[in-house]
């Protein structure tokens, strides 16, 4: 039986976490869900305020089910991938219509949630229900490659050792299960961090394959995509000009924003296929479902 690393990771999360409305004990799994949705692709620092604005728009599922879609699009703003609004908007509908307006704890009912994969469920039934889950986030796989297999980097996608590493780590009791994964995601988003490891800081450093093995580098290096040019920089123009309309408008003034027409239009078919623009019979352009549309 491997070591769970429970005792100093608790220890040390307790005096070293960060107070995030979505960890407090009074956080509804509506909350939760939001936030780690938000956080799938965004870091916390642009989360928290978008976060905070939405939850006062919508507390709860049914009342984001009542409003547009387009309005979810609006207020994503430029959190950044906004598919991800379109979904929420989605999920909120479902979690209306098939759970009474409550946010499902099992991790296989949110997992049939639009846009809640693997992940989102397992940390949404583990945050907000206490659930026993591996909550496999970019930061816990890290901290264990680490910690364990002494390497400096996990694999680009969780394998099946690593879950059943996890599996193996994890408290027995849920809210314990729960408190641990949140403990190691903290560590790694704080100390045991990508680029600059505080490894003095680390209150698992005497326990550290990676350390013990002199702190190799990783073996490989992950490009990131370049954004500016991209073809997701220019649907993110186009929908910011959408956003910004007071209602539909005519392709000429999609051309404002983007000025080469073959990826314009490729990024138009692309926002068309994701749910997060619509053409009307009209010709215009609009938000999805908004009410200038429609009405
Ligand atoms: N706390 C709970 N879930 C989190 C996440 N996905 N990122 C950062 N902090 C969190």
């Amino acid at each position: 039986m491997t070591a769970s690393y429970a005792a100093p990771v608790h220890r040390w999360y307790s005096t070293h976490a960060r107070d995030l409305p979505w960890r407090r004990p009074d956080a509804t799994p509506w909350s939760i869900l939001v936030s780690e949705v938000m956080l799938q692709q965004t870091p916390v620092s642009r989360v928290l305020p978008a976060h905070a604005a939405w939850l006062q728009r919508w507390p709860d599922a049914r009342s984001l089910a009542a409003a547009s879609a387009a309005d979810a699009v609006r207020q994503w703003d430029r959190l950044g991938y906004p598919r991800r609004a379109v979904r929420l908007h989605a999920s909120a509908g479902l979690i209306t219509t098939r759970y009474a307006g409550e946010v499902p704890a099992s991790a296989d009912e949110l997992r049939s949630l639009p846009g809640v994969g693997a992940y989102t469920a397992a940390a949404v039934s583990s945050f907000a229900f206490g659930a026993r889950h591996a909550v496999l986030d970019t930061n816990v796989r890290r901290v264990l490659a680490r910690l364990v297999t002494g390497v400096a980097r996990p694999a680009p996608a969780p394998t099946a050792a690593e879950r059943a590493l996890t599996e193996r780590l994890l408290p027995a009791d849920g809210r314990l299960a729960a408190q641990w994964s949140v403990g190691i995601m903290e560590l790694g988003a704080l100390v045991c961090t990508a680029t600059r490891p505080r490894c003095g800081h680390c209150p698992l450093a005497g326990e550290c394959a990676w350390m013990r093995h002199g702190c190799p580098a990783p073996e490989y290096r992950r490009a990131a995509p370049g954004y500016h040019g991209s073809d997701r920089q220019c649907r993110g123009r186009l929908l910011a000009v959408l956003r910004e309309a007071s209602g539909p408008v005519p392709a000429e003034i999609l051309k404002t924003a983007w000025p080469d027409a073959a990826q314009r239009s490729r990024a138009l078919a692309g926002l068309i296929d994701d749910g997060l623009v619509a053409r009307g019979a009209d010709g215009l352009y609009g938000l999805p479902g908004d009410p200038a549309r429609s009405g």
